[in-house]
């Protein structure tokens, strides 16, 4: 059993095989979906939501997060393992960045920390992984903006948007990111950037046709007691249990039948 590398992502983008990632923030899950085969594992600072109850990402810590991400890698022996770094753990400078990156791969198991920005963040992004630390950026709607961002909403569907995040995604790349998250943006827009880039594209709500897709565990799982996000799906539902839930979301991803248009926003729709 070959660990999951960034290199091995790399390749599989290049041979056009779906990534699978789903969140977790503790061992006994982490180990679950470690062993049902699935290739990179995220510690989300959506566990300000889903494991603490805010009401946002907005609450977490770095010390919060290094400590999922530790109890996440005790369970992990095959999986890539990326952990967010939370809100104004880095945008301050790249120096701050630089420290709360160190704390979540020195304490945290993170191979990865994962970044919300554009252009804004090159810099940042530069002076990481200058330093060997390697960044996931994460683009379209972006958490940890929900006040700026007027809410949770579709992202990059005026004309201006979708030339920013496209323009921004080619920018990440340059800076060196490894891999690329895009969140609640129209399938077409998550297709052209695919295109774009050489580094693999993540898309939770971005259609079909990123290299990968990701979803929050207890969305996914049905679990989580809030409506959830038209772009995730409950994999419980028709599975005997969550081993079987797991599976079947790994085998929709990499055969192409999830997400479906139902879980996708266009450029032309207002869902
Ligand atoms: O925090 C998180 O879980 C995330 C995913 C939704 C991509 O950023």
């Amino acid at each position: 059993m070959k660990p999951v590398t960034l290199t091995t992502l790399k390749e599989m983008k290049r041979r056009g095989e779906k990534i699978t990632c789903l969140t977790a923030y503790d061992y006994s899950f982490a180990s679950l979906l470690d062993r049902a085969g699935i290739d990179t594992i995220l510690v989300g600072d959506s566990l300000g939501m889903v494991i603490q109850g805010h009401d946002s990402t907005l609450p977490v810590t770095v010390a919060e997060m290094a400590y999922h991400g530790k109890c996440v890698a005790r369970g992990v022996k095959r999986a890539f393992l990326y952990v967010d770094m939370p809100f104004m753990s880095y945008q301050e400078s790249p120096q701050r960045a630089l420290a709360s990156a160190g704390r979540l791969m020195r304490l945290g198991g993170a191979k990865m920390v994962k970044l919300e920005g554009g252009e804004p963040m090159a810099e940042t992004v530069r002076f990481l992984v200058d330093r060997g630390i390697p960044v996931c950026a994460h683009l379209g709607l972006i958490p940890q903006s929900v006040h700026q961002l007027g809410g949770y909403r579709v992202q990059g569907r005026e004309a201006a948007d979708a030339k920013r995040i496209r323009h921004d995604a080619k920018v990440m790349q340059e800076s060196g990111a490894s891999l690329l998250i895009l969140e609640a943006v129209p399938a077409e827009l998550a297709k052209t950037i695919t295109g774009d880039l050489a580094i693999p594209t993540i898309g939770i709500g971005a259609g079909k046709d990123c290299d990968g897709q990701v979803l929050v565990l207890q969305d996914m799982l049905g679990i989580y007691p809030q409506p959830s996000p038209k772009f995730s799906k409950n994999f419980m539902e028709g599975a005997a249990n969550i081993d079987a839930a797991v599976k079947a979301f790994i085998t929709a991803v990499k055969s192409g039948s999830f997400p479906g248009p139902e879980h996708s926003y266009y450029s032309d729709d207002h869902g």
